[in-house]
């Protein structure tokens, strides 16, 4: 039997061992409706009623929640060594991403991640900006249009045009109609694999049920899609006469070590992880960010006062970003209470302490920035939305308690291109318009990424300047 440091006394159940306390087997069972209809819901509860290492009670793999701030650094960031991404929830991933840079266990990750940072540089990330206004200007011309007050679709709207951004960014503008069908196949895939996820028993790839067969065609058109944008992209590199800005995907194909370059499945790998992480994950950000400034107008009007401050009334660029300190703390505390990647999972290797608790080797670890961003070690009065939290004279978050990008050396890759696509959005739509709720208040509906249950209806007020 593992040792155990006296909180709690070992309880055998099937081939494992309680170590941590947690609901019964009986009461998961009656818990079950309610985790799959608001799973996020259901983790902040689990906490509240057990504490902060949870364990679930399946008989054949140990299975923890840990939400507290510090034990969450300790699996993520200090010993994160320790914990690789071996979980269900990685291996359903890449049956849509592959062995791309998100789901990658730790030694394929680790040439991954070397080979890709010069992608997100810097300079390269600084591009994405005019990119971002460009584009939302293409959507503010179709605001333009509807008479005042009309009632849009936030969320579709945002998940349109953050689409937008990344294709442009990632693949340049001549192939953005490619760049819809991938992404549509891509989020057919990932409904799928939420599907898989959802149901006790899963069959394999190959087996022909109705989700396995909608898979293989989301995947058939989503691969046919990356292998043409590979193509053309070969086609144009280096033509004489061909004269075009450089963008994330000439870095990937330029980007080499000692081994070579990526492979075609590498680079159809890497360009699907894109799409996957940088597409829905943004605009979820964005749609709760004009949630909570709908609600909140005297938020929004403060932010109104930055933008017009910090612009006068010209298009907001890469540099205005450092001034839009209040549009970046707006955008900040959004992902606080409204994290997109509201779970993640890690595999232990070995056995750690977690809380107090021991946790064996070979145990999955659930950890939930939705959980962590309420928890009450975390934050004071964590449902209330407070943009202060993150104003420059605010103190820097402690370690663990804010991680709606992850942390330590798994964290993700595209922050920056998040941040700067959000401020700039942000402060470009507000010029313009005043957004305010049109229906009740939105149910999260937690699946890949948070997203409003039935989409977001919101008026669309002009401001006059
Ligand atoms: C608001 C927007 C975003 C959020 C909330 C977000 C969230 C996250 C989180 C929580 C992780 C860590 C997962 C883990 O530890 O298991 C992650 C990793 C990652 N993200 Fe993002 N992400 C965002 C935008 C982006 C964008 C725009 C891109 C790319 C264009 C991107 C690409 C990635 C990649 C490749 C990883 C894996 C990094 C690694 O393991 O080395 N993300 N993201």
């Amino acid at each position: 039997m593992i040792e155990n440091p006296g909180k709690f006394k070992p309880k055998k159940l099937g081939k494992i061992f309680l170590t941590a306390p947690g609901p019964s087997t009986k009461q998961m069972f009656s818990d079950l409706l309610r985790a799959r209809k608001d799973p996020a819901g259901f983790l902040v509860e689990m906490r509240e009623k057990y504490g902060n290492v949870v364990q679930f009670p399946l008989p054949i793999l140990p299975v923890y929640l840990v939400t507290h701030p510090d034990d969450v650094d300790r699996v993520m960031r200090v010993n994160a060594k320790n914990y690789g991404k071996k979980t269900i929830q990685y291996e359903n991933l890449a049956l849509v991403t592959g062995d791309g840079l998100l789901a990658a266990d730790t030694d394929s990750w680790k040439r991954q991640r070397k080979l890709i940072q010069p992608a997100f540089h810097h300079e390269a990330i600084m591009r994405v900006g005019p990119d971002t206004v460009k584009l939302t200007d293409r959507l503010l011309a179709k605001w333009n249009k509807l008479p005042d007050k009309t009632i849009v679709d936030i969320d579709d709207d945002m998940m349109h045009t953050a689409l937008e951004v990344v294709g442009r960014s990632l693949f340049g503008t001549d192939l953005a109609g490619d760049v819809e069908k991938t992404a549509q196949a891509t989020l057919d895939a990932l409904d799928i694999i939420v599907a898989r996820a959802r149901t006790p028993i899963t069959f394999p790839k190959w087996i022909p049920t109705p989700n396995n067969r909608k898979l293989a065609k989301a995947l058939k058109q989503l691969d046919g899609a990356v292998a043409r944008i590979l193509e053309e992209r070969k086609k144009i590199t280096g033509a004489p006469g061909v004269d075009r800005e450089i963008d994330m995907l000439d870095l990937l194909l330029a980007a080499h070590d000692e081994e070579g370059a990526l492979n075609s499945k590498e680079l159809r790998d890497q360009i699907v992880t894109f799409i996957v992480a940088g597409h829905e994950t943004v605009a979820s950000s964005l749609t709760w960010t004009w949630w909570l400034l709908g609600s909140n107008l005297d938020v929004q009007r403060k932010l109104q006062k930055e933008v017009d401050e910090v612009l006068k009334g010209k298009e907001p660029s890469v540099k205005d970003v450092a001034n839009l300190s209040y549009t970046r703390a707006v955008v900040d505390e959004a992902l606080r209470i409204f994290p997109p990647g509201w779970v993640v999972s890690r595999r232990s290797l070995d056995k750690d302490v977690l809380g107090g608790f021991d946790i064996p080797e070979n145990a999955v670890i659930i950890i939930s920035p939705w959980a962590t961003h309420r928890h009450p070690d975390a934050w004071n009065n964590p449902e209330v939305f407070d943009p202060k939290r993150f104003m420059p004279d605010a103190p820097t978050p402690v370690k663990g308690t804010y991680l709606p990008f992850g942390i330590g050396p798994r964290m993700c890759i595209g922050k920056d291109f998040a941040i700067l696509e959000s401020v700039l959005m942000i402060a470009r739509i507000a010029q313009k318009w005043e957004l305010t709720p049109a229906g009740a208040e939105p149910i999260p509906r937690a699946l890949v990424m948070v997203r409003p249950k039935d989409g977001l209806p919101m008026f669309l007020n002009r401001r006059i300047n």
